[in-house]
């Protein structure tokens, strides 16, 4: 892991204590209806990337085949200790997104929830999934990005490094220009809150 990421991975690290008070708030409001709506979509053997405490978790069907990771292990720490209550079909591991373990075209859906404001190399992560995900298999990722709107995008470049040294998270990267970048086409984009939050839907073709 190189010297970026090693201190991402430790701001989660220490982040993990009030990740999920901090998130509250929006999570009741906004987040769990998204969520829903974002699983409902994955089919087969499932892939969550940067899995977090375990958010989505409560979401998952049954008899959903779920392989979840992070580089956090205080994170995923939390994930686990949800994940032992529910009696899924969830299996944790700690894993770099940007170098996973997996052979190519294992898993036939990838999932993602507000993960790639915060890869350290967010196209190397992005290239990651498509190498995991089969040909043909579904890519569905909730995801805030920079508002392309002046003053807004404007706002969140000035505030970026101040999010980014406080939790880890940028709150301007570009994710649809990146998805492009790492190779991705058939790219379909629904905004669920102003143009920040996103709902994007790819068709893994390789
Ligand atoms: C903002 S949290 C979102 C967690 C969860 N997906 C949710 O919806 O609440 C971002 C998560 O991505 C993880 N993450 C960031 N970069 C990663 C990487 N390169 N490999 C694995 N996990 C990563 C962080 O550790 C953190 O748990």
């Amino acid at each position: 892991m190189d010297r970026h990421t090693e201190k991402i991975r430790k701001r989660y690290d220490r982040v993990s204590k009030v990740y999920d008070f901090l998130e509250k708030p929006m999570e009741k409001s906004k987040f769990s209806k998204w969520r829903d709506m974002a699983i409902e979509k994955l089919e087969g053997k499932v892939l969550e990337v940067g899995v977090g405490t375990g958010k989505n978790l409560d979401y998952y069907p049954k008899d959903l085949n779920v392989t979840g990771i992070d580089f956090s292990s205080k994170m995923l720490g939390k994930a686990r200790k949800k994940a032992k209550l529910l009696n899924k079909n969830i299996t944790l591991i700690q894993m770099d997104a940007q170098k996973m373990d997996f052979d190519d075209n294992t898993f036939d859906s990838v999932y993602t929830s507000c993960v790639f404001c915060s890869v350290p190399d967010p196209i190397k992560g992005l290239k990651e999934i498509r190498r995991v995900c089969k040909n043909g298999g579904k890519i569905i990722m909730m995801e805030h990005v920079r508002s392309e709107k002046k003053v807004l995008g404007t706002l969140m470049d000035i505030f970026n490094p101040l999010a980014v040294n406080s939790y880890g998270a940028n709150i301007n990267r570009r994710t649809v220009e990146n998805l492009k970048k790492a190779g991705f086409d058939n790219i379909k984009v629904t905004d669920l809150w102003l143009d920040i939050v996103k709902l994007i839907e790819i068709k893994n073709e390789k």
